[in-house]
């Protein structure tokens, strides 16, 4: 009886699903391939498991909404989809450092975001480590989208297109924090990439060049200890010697945790679809990725806080830099990019 209410309810709302009558009770719309979240094979255990927040297709599209809506930010023009762009892996391309509402600067690069449930924590000094929590910094932060959550509540509310995805995905029409927080997590956390050139080639479904075969040789010796497979990154907090900026003094890890031992420590950022996320580092000084990996070889700044695996720089021969680059570009998902599923809706 429940499911045939619901269904009215929905019907009467939205046009195209008298098309497809009661067959399913979501609103999402019919021609998308559903979402669903499993764990890649040979891939760790995700941290966050949807366990208290389950995964349903009207929650994953209420999340996709908000992600998209503007209205989140204090002006409207900021959406978490602004800084956060598909086509460059939820990265901003070109964007050395976030600008957010009135254009205003941050001072951290937009990292891309996918396969966000096997993150222990988030944020370049791991500053926050749960997934439902994380978009309250985003959302408070002023010079990102400067808004509250009332005033968010506030405007949501006199939406009916939202009082009914709230109703569809929790069960009733309540807009409250937590909603939101989770609906974000079912959007972020269903965003899984493990479908780039060299995962098949793990598989054994696709071809190396002999130059990308010898890039994820050295790849694996060089970079793997902290870039580990298949995340590639260990997650832990490293200092790759960047030369501090001296007027933002961004500190990293030492931030969180005030240890002197974790001065300018960052998160290992993990590499996949890297060659479509630059500008690279935490401040997106570097631009390219060839830049990026020469560096490892040339331009590492020794302070008393460098990883020891760093001293002296990375050997390597330009045959060698060259392969890793190309290797590096078998990390892009394609289809990842342009899954519908995690577009901005029309
Ligand atoms: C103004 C640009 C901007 C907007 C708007 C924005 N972000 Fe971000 N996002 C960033 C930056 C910059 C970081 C890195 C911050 C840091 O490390 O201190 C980040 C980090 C993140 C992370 C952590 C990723 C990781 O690998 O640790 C997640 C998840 C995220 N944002 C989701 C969101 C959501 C959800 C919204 C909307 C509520 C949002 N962002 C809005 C710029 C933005
Ligand atoms: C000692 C650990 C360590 C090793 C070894 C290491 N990296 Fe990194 N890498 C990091 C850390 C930490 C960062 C982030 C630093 C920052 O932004 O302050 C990083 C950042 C990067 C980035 C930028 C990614 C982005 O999204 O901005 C690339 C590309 C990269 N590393 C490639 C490599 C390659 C290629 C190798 C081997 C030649 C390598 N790394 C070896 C720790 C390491």
């Amino acid at each position: 009886m429940k499911k045939i209410w619901l269904c009215i309810t929905l019907a009467v709302g939205v046009g195209w699903l008298s098309t497809v009558g009661c067959k399913k009770d979501t609103i999402s719309p019919d021609s998308e391939e559903p979402i669903a979240f499993s764990v890649p094979v040979g891939w760790p255990a995700p941290s966050y498991t949807f366990a208290n927040n389950k995964l349903t297709q009207d929650g994953f599209t209420l999340g996709r909404k908000l992600f998209y809506d503007g209205r989140l930010s204090r002006d409207n023009s900021v959406s978490c989809g602004s800084c956060h762009q598909q086509f460059s892996g939820f990265a901003h391309l070109d964007h050395p450092i976030s600008h957010g509402i009135n254009n205003l600067l941050g001072t951290r690069n937009t990292p891309g975001l996918s396969n966000m449930a096997w993150h222990p924590a988030f944020f370049w000094d791991g500053g926050v480590n749960n997934l439902e929590s994380q978009p309250i910094n985003p959302i408070e932060n002023h010079v990102e989208m400067d808004m509250t959550l009332p005033e968010i509540i506030t405007r949501l509310n006199t939406d009916a297109d939202y009082k009914k995805r709230f109703k569809a995905a929790f069960g009733d029409e309540t807009i409250n924090s937590q909603r939101i927080f989770k609906a974000l997590a079912q959007f972020m956390g269903a965003m899984v990439s493990a479908d780039s050139k060299y995962d098949r080639y793990v598989k054994g479904e696709a071809e190396f060049t002999d130059q990308e075969k010898t890039g994820l040789t050295v790849f694996r010796q060089k970079c793997g200890g902290c870039h580990a497979e298949p995340l590639f990154s260990d997650f832990s907090y490293r200092n790759n010697g960047l030369l501090p900026d001296p007027l933002v003094n961004d500190t990293g890890r030492a931030h969180i945790t005030r240890e002197v031992t974790d001065k300018y420590k960052f998160r290992v950022p993990p590499l996949r679809n890297v060659a479509v996320t630059k500008p690279y580092m935490h401040d997106g000084r570097i631009t390219t990725l060839e830049a990026a990996v020469e560096r490892y070889r040339s331009g590492i700044f020794a302070s008393p806080t460098l990883d020891p695996a760093l001293t002296g720089g990375i050997t390597m021969t330009d045959a060698d830099k060259q392969a890793i680059v190309s290797f590096l570009h078998t990390l892009t998902d394609t289809a990842f990019l342009h899954d519908a599923r995690f577009a901005e809706p029309k």
